[in-house]
């Protein structure tokens, strides 16, 4: 009937955005009935079709590993030569404008671990319909601009499935005299449906209130299986403070009087925006100070309300098609960094974003699978949830937010959301609503839309008699299928220091420049519209020769090539009122200095950094100085040397880690002992503060230690933790100093799993940091695969090994003899045959061979040759392993 999931997938069919047609009939309702039963489920749909476009009579229904029972049109049971099914589509010919149509099939979630479409996590049935999962249900127009009003019923055993949901409101429901309970929802909102959710189970709930702008009550309803139900409280919090916030920030009110959040452990992504009843990751849900460390709360924190904030940015207005995903994702993404931002420290989001967007989104912009934010090709949609999408889709539409100006850009979601309510549309749009509001000609921005590749901008400065001038040149390299690149329309914001370090007014200077300048409200700062390919600035009426604060707050993602002395970077460091270049001026003397190009005594600015973390109260200052302290992570360094070895980086890294735990080895004691009793957990801007800085402190501290002092230190911490955060410092120091003993480290990680077994995120967390410890060996690593709670069906746990060693374990991964991509390679390919779209996300580590020395650039190649080889590939893996090997 249906082809075999994993069989081997030599041609896929490549999807163009240019071969877009608009649906030729539209689905109206759909009226859906579940009957779960162990084993099989049978899907009954009542679809209501209109035929759109004159002159057409053939419906095309999408159908993946389905069992197909029976095709009725309009009370007449169809024979088997009335239609035509193949193992991808259904297609009914000989239709008129408008009809009835019942399908019935049969399904097997229990045997789904794709986790795409109905499958079965722990004891509960449960959806992933996006991108495509819905046709792996029924027969369906499963596209995103086909929009119907969905009723759902389910059927199931009472006792076993005690909860049954589905979107919109709950209408009936019914125990019936053979133990089976069904109950009906119906969607009042037509959705694509990629937004369909289902949910079987018997789960607890908590339960509050939120009374929206306009006065009406809404019941909010965060489900889990009962073992994870105490762990739900902060999630519920971040809902009601997410909703609050999109209504003074946007405007949007929600829409349903019942709005759900269901926790499940077994899931591909982060979590899914289905209309009023989004379903999470565990991950990304629970959080308490024992079970989640700092960084999971504010992903808790920025997923939960991303997925809130999808009901206006993707669900009532949605996608056209999936070349437009980022319309929906880098717009949500935005709007969730924003919230972060208004409720932690702006410049401390920006920062972190920033990191993650050079070290992740870099990398693949320049490898061979980059690709545009609106890509014109793929094999395989879910390929295309990658960071260009989310990270650098945010960019382009924070990029609007900085030209227009914040009033103008409000006024253009105001616009976007009145006018395509209801509707299925594209980027451009967008774009056209902001050009609209903003009396702005955006046809040259939109290039950020189409062409792929990360931006470099290179400054020449010079200085003479109280004239400065900059020379600008942009460029972009070549991507796949993308040689020469037009030069696009950015904002550039600037700033200007005094050698004094005082912030001075460009009111009081004159500025010329080839392009559009215009000066911040208050004077501060200057933005730069670059258009053309080269441009100049020339401020001038200077006393003395001035600091250029450049990129504030990385007002566009780029590249920056900016010779500029040491010194005058660790002035910014030390000066600037921006807090985003004063960590990227760090981040500049970092590379500088891992490329043998900085004479600065790096030790000794950490360790006045440290000092002067001793003395500041202020939450965000001691956030943004805690990030200081570290020194730059391996995959940032990767991306932003040009060219580097990894085994002598690593050296370098560890070495100078140690002459800054040496050269200042009263500081780290003092700041650690300062912060090591600080009060009870609190997951707020202080606490994470404090925490950054304990653990900051404590790692340089613990490096000046040996023997039984190093193990009663580390031990200290362990014991003395209330919190995950800290725990996990311990153990990663016990994990990463090569002087710890073997045996007091298998201690602690006995005790910690002991401790812990129960809670699967922090099993997850224990599997991750031995899988990128550099201290345990490859046979090591591999034998925790033998673990009994090791389990590659579930994606947390497969990620927390496999991924993590990939992205993390720079010495084992890369071991010179290949072993580590062979391992990896090895794991991809088994995960292809029960998770496709795990698998190809694994790869990601081996995708980027370019950037490595030719001898680990052809391993990586072998490793990722071996994998054409198998009998079978997924069409998801064999998209990224052919990109990856062609280009
Ligand atoms: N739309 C989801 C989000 O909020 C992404 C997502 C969740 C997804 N699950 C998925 C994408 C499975 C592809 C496959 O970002
Ligand atoms: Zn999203």
């Amino acid at each position: 009937m249906s082809e075999d999931l994993t069989s081997k997938q030599t041609n896929p069919k490549e999807i163009r955005l240019t071969d877009y047609r608009s649906p030729e009939y539209t689905t109206e309702t759909v009226d859906l009935t579940f009957d779960i039963k162990d084993g099989n489920t049978e899907v009954r749909s009542k679809l209501h079709v209109k035929r759109c476009l004159d002159g057409v009579s053939e419906l095309l229904l999408n159908g993946q590993d389905l069992e197909l029972l029976s095709v009725v049109v309009d009370g007449r049971a169809l024979s088997g030569n009335e239609y035509t099914v193949d193992s991808e589509t259904l297609l009914i010919p000989e239709l008129g404008a408008e009809h009835d149509i019942e399908i019935v099939t049969v399904i097997k979630p229990e045997e789904n671990t794709a986790l795409e479409g109905l499958y079965k996590s722990s004891q509960m049935y449960c959806t992933q319909c996006e991108a495509e999962g819905f046709r792996k249900i029924t027969y369906y127009q499963d596209r995103p601009d086909v929009l119907a009003r969905f009723t759902t019923t389910i059927i199931a055993d009472t006792e076993r499935y005690p909860t049954l949901l589905s979107n919109g409101n709950r209408m009936r429901s019914e125990t019936r005299v053979d133990g089976r309970s069904a109950v009906t929802w119906q969607d009042p909102f037509p959705k694509p449906s990629y937004l369909f959710a289902l949910v079987a189970g018997d789960l607890e709930m908590i339960e509050d209130t939120f009374t929206t702008m306009t006065g009406r009550s809404v019941t909010l309803q965060i489900f889990s299986e009962a073992h994870n139900i105490g762990q739900c409280d902060y999630a519920m919090d971040v809902l009601k403070r997410s909703m609050r916030w999109d209504e003074e920030r946007f405007g949007r009110e929600y829409d349903l009087d019942i709005f759900m959040i269901v926790a499940v452990e077994d899931f591909n992504m982060g979590a899914m925006e289905n209309k009023g009843l989004n379903i999470f990751n565990t991950s990304c849900v629970l959080a308490t100070p024992d079970t989640a460390t700092d960084a999971a709360y504010q992903r808790v924190e920025a997923v939960v309300a991303h997925e809130y904030f999808h009901n206006w940015s993707g669900n009532r207005v949605t996608c056209r098609d999936w070349f437009q995903l980022s319309l929906k994702e880098g717009f949500t993404v935005f709007r969730d960094a924003e919230f972060s931002s208004d409720m932690n420290s702006r410049a401390v989001k920006r920062i972190e974003d920033v990191g993650f967007l050079r070290t992740i989104q870099f990398a693949e912009d320049g490898g061979p699978l980059a690709h545009p934010v609106r890509p014109s090709s793929y094999l395989e949609i879910s390929n295309f949830y990658t960071t260009t999408i989310y990270e650098k889709g945010a960019e382009v539409v924070r990029m609007y937010d900085t030209l227009l100006g914040t009033q103008k850009f409000r006024a253009g979601t105001d616009l976007y959301f009145d006018r395509f309510d209801g509707s299925a549309v594209t980027t451009d749009d967008f774009a056209d609503v902001m050009s609209e509001v903003g009396d702005k000609d955006l046809t040259q921005f939109k290039r950020w839309y189409d062409q792929a590749g990360t931006p470099l901008v290179k400054l020449v400065e010079r200085y003479e008699d109280g004239e400065l001038s900059l020379d600008i040149v942009q460029s972009c390299a070549s991507s796949p299928k993308q040689d020469a690149k037009a030069p696009y329309h950015m904002p550039l914001l600037i700033g200007v220091l005094a050698p004094d370090g005082a912030p001075l007014s460009f009111y009081d200077l004159a500025v010329d420049s080839s392009e559009e300048v215009r000066s911040s409200a208050d004077g501060d700062s200057l933005l730069i519209e670059l258009r053309n390919e080269q441009a100049s600035l020339n401020l001038s009426s200077f006393e003395a020769k001035p600091v250029v604060s450049f990129l504030r707050d990385f007002s566009a993602p780029i590249r920056v090539d900016y010779a500029r002395p040491d010194d005058e970077l660790a002035f910014l460091v030390e000066h600037d009122v921006n807090g985003f270049v004063r960590w990227d001026a760090l981040q500049s003397l970092w590379v500088a200095y891992f490329s043998g190009a900085s004479e600065l005594d790096l030790a000794q600015l950490i360790g006045k950094l440290g000092e002067q973390a001793t003395s500041n109260e202020d939450a965000e200052q001691l956030q943004l100085i805690a990030m200081m302290l570290n020194v730059p992570e391996m995959s940032y360094l990767f991306e932003a040397l040009g060219e580097f070895e990894v085994d002598t980086l690593l050296r370098q890294r560890d070495a100078v880690i140690g002459t800054i735990a040496l050269e200042n080895v009263d500081i780290w004691a003092a700041l650690y002992e300062q912060y090591f009793a600080d009060g009870a957990f609190q997951p707020d801007a202080k606490g994470m503060a404090q925490r950054g800085l304990k653990n900051a402190a404590f790692a340089y501290h613990v490096r000046n230690l040996r023997g039984s002092e190093l193990v009663s230190t580390v031990q200290r911490h362990y014991q003395g933790a209330d919190n995950l955060t800290d725990r996990r410092a311990a153990l990663k120091a016990a994990l990463t100093e090569p002087d710890f003993p073997v045996e007091a480290r298998t201690d602690l990680l006995t005790d910690f799993y002991d401790k812990w077994r129960n809670e699967a995120l922090v099993v997850d967390l224990w599997f991750n940091l031995q899988a990128q410890s550099p201290v345990l060996t490859l046979d090591e690593i591999k034998a925790l695969e033998e673990h009994p709670a090791f389990d590659m069906k579930n994606p947390n746990r497969a990620r927390a090994l496999f991924s993590v060693f990939g992205m993390l374990n720079h010495s084992r991964f890369h071991a010179i003899d290949g072993s580590g991509y062979k391992y990896l390679a090895d794991a991809i390919a088994r995960l292809d045959a029960l998770n496709p779209q795990i698998a190809a996300r694994l790869s990601a580590p081996l995708t980027l061979w370019r950037r490595y020395d030719p001898v680990r650039q052809e391993r990586m190649r072998d490793a990722l040759s071996t994998l054409t080889t198998a009998d079978s590939m997924s069409k998801d893996l064999y998209e990224v392993v052919t990109k990856a090997l062609d280009n």
